[in-house]
């Protein structure tokens, strides 16, 4: 596995493995990586000939400077993670690496509008737009590649996709499933914060978004009764403060009065949870395994 830290020695790497004709596999992260990025380095593995991860705190995307300053770092780790999984480049650049005239304001951005707005994006001012500006930067490095991000940061995958699409850019976008503790909490780079009563009571969002589902199963089609069931669901935890449980359109992320179809229906949540703020989403008919969805269609 090489590491390289300039934009110069990566780019390199990956344009003389394109002409060798490999196919790149790129999985960008903010590093403190866990079992969630690793399914997709893993999923990045099976498909590619040529597995890069990148590992960049990204200061665009954080408002709030508390949350980058501790946002955690543990590079040691991660390329050990990496090397384990079989990645063979790791790009892990310095903020002036990859915006030369930082810390004055990056003059080109990208912004994506419509899937940006709410959600994450009205919480979060200029979130998205630090995201798509790192990212489209990534994909200028990497070259036509495919790139993989975990469904755990739904809106952000929404967000990518549409850029892609929007800019023609010479990628293609893999989701990876959210991979989750037993007790169902997401994996997140940010409940290593969590005390052990916050890490309990994080578990809400999960039981929040099961709690839409099984209301959805039982007929439930108005908006406004999915927020109040998962809303409740959340009260019981008053040490967890809900930002927003809403059910909405796949595509364009848009909340309707009622759900068109539950399968183009996600289930999208987030909350402050201690020092943290967790996000999480499930689609709104839970996924059945190909066994299990046979035997439906059987008994349908
Ligand atoms: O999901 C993340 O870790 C980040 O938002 C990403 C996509 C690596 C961009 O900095």
């Amino acid at each position: 596995m090489e590491t390289y830290p300039t934009v110069a020695a990566t780019r390199t790497a990956l344009d003389a493995a394109r002409a060798r004709g490999a196919q790149t596999g790129l999985v960008p992260t903010m590093g403190a990586l866990h079992r969630g990025h690793r399914s997709l380095i893993e999923a990045a593995r099976a498909e590619c000939d040529v597995v890069v991860v990148s590992i960049f705190v990204n200061p665009l995307q954080f408002g709030d400077p508390d949350d980058i300053e501790r946002y955690p770092r543990p590079l040691e780790d991660d390329l050990a993670l990496c090397a384990d999984a079989g990645v063979d480049v790791v790009f892990a650049p310095t903020v002036p690496e990859m915006y030369p005239d930082w810390p004055r304001p990056v003059e080109t951005t990208v912004s994506v509008s419509g899937v940006s707005v709410a959600w994450e994006g009205a919480s979060r001012p200029g979130h998205f737009d630090g995201v798509a500006t790192v990212v489209s930067k990534l994909f200028a490095i990497a070259g036509p590649c495919r790139a993989y991000f975990g469904e755990k940061d739904f809106q952000q995958l929404a967000v990518v996709r549409r850029m892609v699409r929007d800019l023609s850019l010479p990628v293609t976008i893999v989701g990876g499933p959210t991979v989750r503790e037993a007790d169902g909490l997401a994996l997140s780079s940010r409940n290593v914060r969590l005390s052990a009563d916050e890490r309990r009571a994080a578990t809400v969002l999960s039981r929040a978004l099961g709690a839409g589902q099984a209301a959805i199963s039982e007929g439930i089609r108005s908006a406004a009764q999915l927020r109040h069931v998962m809303a409740d669901v959340v009260a019981t935890e008053p040490s967890v403060a809900l930002d927003y449980a809403v059910a909405v359109d796949t595509d364009s992320l848009l909340e309707t009065v009622a759900l068109d179809d539950p399968l183009t229906t996600r289930l999208l949540i987030a909350a402050v949870v201690g020092p943290v703020r967790l996000i999480d989403n499930m689609p709104a008919v839970p996924v059945v395994s190909r066994r299990e969805s046979r035997q439906l269609e059987r008994i349908g």
